[in-house]
């Protein structure tokens, strides 16, 4: 009883020791700071404090010094989309990273698809929120977490390049690469790398003596005319995405070609019409 009755009166002489020294602590930091010239500093700050004060609650602060639109697919996964898709995570119906079970039904629906819905948000029998919740990621960064997270479960898409530090390599590896970005805009050179595309890509299918049933052939006007009149987004969309007509002609999603930038799809697909007489 009385080594209890010690007991207690030990643990609340520890509680108000704590105390005391926390407020110490506390008053020390206090005079410190105002002693340290921080506070004159305020004026000048008011505009970030501000923007610090207004932000959205839920926006997303990495912390790691990263530039905004910079961060890796793995940067983003590990900060963001982890919370649902880790391989352990219990939230019902997200695929999780590395269960190619998961995940084959949903690569299958092309990686434009996919990207489109972690943009967008996509509800099935659970709910992807747009961009994760963080609503101020870019959407290069959501595409590079996307392909991360696919690549590691059976996928095989290509991370949209972050900026700075690939820039310097890919303009001395690939110089080509960068200028055909561009594309449908761009006349002249652009369209002679959509016929070089067409030419090693598409002609499979699409060339005018190929045997592919319901492929609309290269320069055969009646062939393209229904497609043509569709409009150049129709197109561009379904030569994106792919797509499958009712009587079971199968257009894969970009040919098959995922390398294939969607604005050189597009170009491509601005050659395609414009040899059957459209004027896109
Ligand atoms: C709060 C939980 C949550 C977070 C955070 C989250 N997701 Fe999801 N995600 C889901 C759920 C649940 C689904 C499954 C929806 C369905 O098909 O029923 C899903 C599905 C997806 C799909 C498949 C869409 C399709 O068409 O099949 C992609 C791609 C995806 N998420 C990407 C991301 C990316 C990228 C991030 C991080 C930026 C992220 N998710 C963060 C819950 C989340
Ligand atoms: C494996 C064969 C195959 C390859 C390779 C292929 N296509 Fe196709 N494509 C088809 C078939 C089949 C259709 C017709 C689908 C249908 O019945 O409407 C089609 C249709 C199209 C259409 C018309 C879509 C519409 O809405 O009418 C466009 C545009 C197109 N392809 C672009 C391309 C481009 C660009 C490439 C190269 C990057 C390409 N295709 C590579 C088989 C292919």
């Amino acid at each position: 009883m009385i080594s209890l009755k010690n007991k207690q009166r030990g643990s609340a002489l520890f509680t108000l020791l704590s105390g005391i020294v926390i407020i110490a602590t506390v008053l020390f930091l206090l005079i410190k700071l105002a002693n340290s010239g921080y506070t004159s500093t305020v004026a000048e700050t008011t505009e970030s404090a501000t923007e610090t004060r207004i932000m959205p609650s839920g926006s997303l602060k990495m912390g790691d010094g990263t530039e905004p639109g910079q961060r890796t697919g793995k940067q983003v996964f590990d900060k963001i989309c982890l919370q649902c898709h880790a391989a352990d995570a219990s939230v019902a119906h997200a695929p999780k990273v590395t269960k190619n079970d998961d995940w084959a039904p949903r690569i299958a629906k092309g990686f434009n698809v996919l990207i489109d819905h972690a943009i967008n948000g996509f509800k099935d029998k659970g709910t992807m929120p747009p961009k994760g919740g963080a609503a101020d990621l870019t959407d290069d960064e959501v595409a590079r977490a996307v392909a991360y997270m696919a690549n590691q479960s059976g996928g095989n898409f290509t991370e949209p390049p972050v900026k700075g530090d690939n820039a310097a390599a890919s303009e001395a590896a690939a110089p080509a690469d960068n200028a055909t970005s561009p594309a449908p805009a761009a006349a002249g050179s652009g369209s002679d790398q959509a016929k070089a595309h067409f030419e090693s890509k598409c002609v499979a299918c699409h060339a005018a003596n190929s045997a592919i049933p319901f492929a609309p052939k290269l320069g055969n006007k009646a062939d393209w005319e229904p497609r043509i009149k569709q409009g150049k987004e129709i197109l561009f969309k379904h030569a994106i995405e792919g797509f499958t007509n009712p009587k079971g002609g199968m257009m894969p999603a970009k040919g098959g070609f995922t390398d294939l930038s969607d604005d050189e799809v597009k170009a491509i697909v601005v050659y395609m019409a414009n040899q059957a007489g459209a004027k896109f």
